[in-house]
């Protein structure tokens, strides 16, 4: 699953390939292949690759600022057949329907931690996706492995903050993903069973403090 995304990403993509080959977003990729005849939206999908790990099936749809990662998510959807719907919007300024949608995906998306932005914009943006979950609609949250070199630097979020992000709305369970240092995963990733070795360490929750990045599935109330 792993090596067959990478290929397709580095073919049309390779400024946008994610770079650590132990990533939490693949292990999102592998959920999300789960899904069958949801509505889900993916709120700053880049050039998509997260949006069609779901099938057909699915009512996919997703948006970002960027124009050039949407042409690219276009340029994918039409050649592998996927039915994604993909536009340029911001969040801030977008208005979908409330309550509309089965699943929604935050991906390295929150703003004063992924990208350049204030605690108040944060909680602007976070209000705005939650209200387009319907009740009992799932949500997907994951964060930057911290010890990736570009965000050693910068400010991530902490447990505590996202237990506090999600406990009013939601049920959650937050789990971390990848104990090791970054540079195992160049190593690793030619181990036969590492992700599976990954899989098993995030839901035995070994060293949750310690992981380099979080995995966050919630339940709206
Ligand atoms: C770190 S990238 C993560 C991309 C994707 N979710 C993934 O995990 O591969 C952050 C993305 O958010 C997008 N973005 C930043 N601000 C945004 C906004 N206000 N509205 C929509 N997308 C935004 C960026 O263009 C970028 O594609």
């Amino acid at each position: 699953m792993y090596y067959n995304k990478k290929k397709l990403w580095m073919n049309y993509a390779p400024r946008y390939f994610w770079g650590d080959p132990l990533d939490v977003r693949f292990y999102l990729c592998k959920e999300l292949s789960r899904l069958k005849n949801k509505k889900i939206l993916d709120i700053g999908c880049n050039v998509g690759i997260i949006l069609n790990s779901a099938d057909n099936s699915n009512k996919k749809e997703g948006f970002d600022l960027n124009p050039d990662t949407i042409r690219i998510a276009k340029t994918i959807n039409k050649d592998f057949q996927h039915n994604a719907n993909f536009y340029v919007k911001d969040a801030f300024k977008a208005s979908l329907k409330k309550s509309s949608y089965d699943v929604l995906i935050l991906s390295h998306v929150l703003p004063g931690y992924d990208y350049p932005g204030t605690e108040k914009q944060r909680n602007v943006f976070l209000n705005k996706a939650f209200s387009y979950l319907k009740k009992g609609g799932t949500l997907y949250i994951t964060s930057p492995n911290k010890n990736n070199s570009y965000y050693r630097k910068k400010p991530k979020i902490r447990l505590p903050e996202l237990r506090n992000t999600l406990k009013k709305e939601f049920s959650f369970r937050i789990r971390g993903w990848n104990p090791f240092y970054i540079h195992a995963g160049h190593i690793l990733q030619y181990v036969p069973g590492w992700f599976a070795f990954l899989e098993y360490l995030m839901k035995k929750s070994v060293g949750l403090n310690k992981c380099n990045a979080f995995f966050a599935k919630a339940i709206k109330k």
